[in-house]
């Protein structure tokens, strides 16, 4: 079997275009424009080009953004003022925090302090306990785009044995909630699971978030999987995801590049969140 490819970057255009006309209607319909705000501390630089693909990503939809630089050693007490503010804004309905934070800055009181309705991100622990009710629907960005590049498939979720390798906040644990949502048996893998090649062996879809270039071999993909691969690891200058997709293209039924598998819908999904707090409103 040559598995057929899941073409993110192809998929978030239409995404993306689809809101672009939603964006218009809810314009002409009641005046809204959605609006994201976007935080940036420090000069990581991978969080500086992520923060200035969101913002094309907005223009480029007709969405309204505005965006803050600001130098690493930014107070703590100066974000907060920043967010209180943005959370009174009502051009704004969404706000992203672009993480890492500077080492000195508190992540979880930054992003705590973001009102629920405008979190975006999903990272707010009252939006976390939603997901974990299977309630709500501002959830993660990467885990929501890695349910629609499943279901883009065709192939039923329900009743099918997803593992999930990485356990972060982010993606992994969020991904688990997802999937069983969804109706999935979900085994959710991490760094001390004893014998990862076992439990994926039996899995229907894997989703590996983890880092760790080359941890998902071949031989240990079930003949048929989806693999869907949102690592995201920077080597020789080049994005690498975490499986072999020479060795498992061969045996899985559809998987992911990388790039241009779950990163382009992760931007995407970023959108619609924002999107849909704006329709909240
Ligand atoms: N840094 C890396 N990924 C993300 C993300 O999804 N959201 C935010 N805010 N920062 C990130």
């Amino acid at each position: 079997m040559t598995a057929k490819v899941l073409d993110g970057k192809k998929f978030a255009k239409e995404i993306k275009e689809n809101l672009a006309k939603e964006i218009k209607e809810l314009y002409d319909s009641k005046g809204i424009v959605p609006g994201l705000a976007v935080v940036l501390a420090g000069d990581d630089d991978a969080s500086q080009v992520y923060v200035d693909m969101k913002e094309k990503a907005c223009a480029s939809i007709g969405m309204y953004s505005k965006s803050f630089r600001l130098p690493s050693t930014v107070a703590q007490s100066e974000l907060l003022d920043i967010i209180d503010q943005l959370n009174r804004d009502d051009k704004i309905h969404g706000i992203l925090i672009q993480l890492p934070l500077p080492e000195a800055i508190d992540e979880k009181v930054v992003s705590n302090r973001i009102h629920p309705e405008k979190d975006i991100d999903g990272f707010h622990p009252i939006n976390n306990g939603r997901l974990l009710l299977g309630e709500g629907d501002l959830a993660p960005c990467t885990p929501l785009g890695i349910i629609e590049l499943i279901k883009s498939t065709g192939i039923e979720i329900s009743g099918k044995h997803a593992v999930v390798i990485g356990r972060s906040n982010i993606v992994g644990k969020p991904t688990g909630m997802l999937l069983l949502k969804e109706n999935a048996t979900v085994t959710i893998c991490h760094s001390k699971t004893k014998d990862l090649a076992l439990q994926l062996k039996e899995a229907d879809i894997i989703v590996s978030a983890v880092g760790i270039p080359n941890l998902v071999r071949g031989y240990m993909v079930k003949e048929g999987a989806i693999v869907i691969d949102a690592g995201t690891r920077v080597v020789d200058n080049k994005l690498v995801g975490d499986v072999n997709y020479t060795e498992v293209e061969k045996i899985a039924s559809w998987i992911t590049p990388v790039p241009g598998g779950v990163g382009p819908m992760t931007i995407a999904m970023l959108l619609r969140n924002t999107f849909k707090a704006a329709l909240k409103r």
